[in-house]
């Protein structure tokens, strides 16, 4: 039988409305139970929750349950098809662990998206131009992903190396074509990376060609009509050229994360697993230098290993030797 741990992850993150964590949780269960031998009981929980995909988890929390329908949409074909890559995503803000500040300048996006044809009929528009800014890590490309959770509007993603092939002066035709997709469909289109098209005009990297790609950015951007919502995310705002930032309805700073939010992180990830008393009085001061992509690194590690080892239950141990891991890893 499930233990009271899983019982109570799992209506924990039932209440939340976070499916991807639900999910892991019966997973987990179903594992158990073939552990144990149980078979039948195993594959009849991975049955359900394989059919479980095309739903809302009903009465989730208030982010979930606004959720509005999915958009209609097709797929871009020929060159269209080259330059975005369609993502499918499940992930909604409430599975992000953010600065109250923070979260509630994200919800503030969906919630004016949401009211488009109202703040529309009083000639006003919602934010549709966000720059994400802030060291890796940190929940940019997640945050682009959560929004098309949130809103039920597909996720678009620019490909980058198809943007810019050896011949340059094409780039420019084809930001033309993305900024074309935008206006006729209703999405998310996401400039990830976004450092190698926004890069200061006058920079020692400054290219004429590269000068002139961001110029018709600057000027598709500024005359972006529609629906879409386009983000852009960048590891560098420093390098990037300040005509950009008031093209922008939005700017969004990330920062590194504070201590409670390593740990409420990885809490979250670990809730399904079977633990000893967690010492994080030894856990939290190895906490120094990690981002939030660490912190989840480190949890999957140390449940990994955990499994591996045959161990019943995840220890302060398992946590600590990913910790140090994960540090020597990226000082090398
Ligand atoms: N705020 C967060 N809450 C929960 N998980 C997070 C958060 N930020 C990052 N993560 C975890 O780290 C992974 C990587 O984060 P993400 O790709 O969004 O970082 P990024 O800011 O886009 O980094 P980069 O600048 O390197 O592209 C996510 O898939 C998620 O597992
Ligand atoms: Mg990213």
């Amino acid at each position: 039988m499930a233990t009271a741990r899983q019982i109570t992850a799992l209506l924990k993150s039932h209440s939340k409305g976070d499916e991807e964590a639900f999910k892991t949780v019966a997973l987990q269960i179903a594992a158990n139970e073939a552990r144990k031998g149980h078979s039948h009981l195993a594959a009849q929980i991975q049955k359900i929750i394989s059919g479980s995909h095309a739903r809302q988890i009903p009465g989730g929390a208030s982010e979930a349950k606004s959720v509005v329908q999915p958009i209609v949409f097709s797929r871009p074909e020929g060159e269209l098809g080259n330059l975005l890559e369609i993502v499918e995503t499940k992930v909604r803000l409430s599975h992000m662990v953010l600065e109250d500040s923070l979260r509630e300048r994200l919800r503030r996006i969906v919630r004016e998206q949401k009211s488009f044809n109202q703040l529309r009929e009083h000639g006003l528009f919602p934010r549709q131009r966000i720059l994400l800014m802030g060291p890796p890590g940190c929940g940019k490309t997640m945050t682009a992903s959560a929004l098309s959770g949130e809103m039920g509007m597909p996720l678009f993603v620019v490909r980058l190396d198809a943007l810019f092939t050896k011949f340059l002066g094409e780039t420019a035709a084809k930001l033309r074509l993305i900024f074309e997709a935008i206006e006729k469909s209703r999405g998310i289109f996401l400039f990830d990376e976004f450092d190698s098209l926004g890069l200061a005009r006058g920079s020692q990297h400054d290219v004429a060609e590269m000068r002139r790609v961001l110029n018709t950015f600057l000027v598709l951007i500024e005359n972006m009509k529609g629906h879409s919502m386009v983000i852009a995310a960048s590891n560098h705002p420093d390098s990037l050229d300040s005509a950009l930032f008031r093209r922008f309805d939005d700017l969004i700073q990330y920062g590194m994360p504070q201590v409670e939010e390593l740990e409420s992180l990885i809490k979250n990830r670990i809730a399904g697993m079977k633990k000893s008393k967690i010492a994080w009085s030894r856990v939290r001061p190895l906490f120094g230098g990690l981002s939030y992509a660490d912190a989840a690194r480190i949890a999957d590690e140390a449940m990994k290993e955990m499994i591996i080892n045959g161990s019943p239950v995840l220890k302060t141990e398992n946590l600590i030797v990913a910790i140090n891991e994960r540090k020597s890893f990226r000082n090398k």
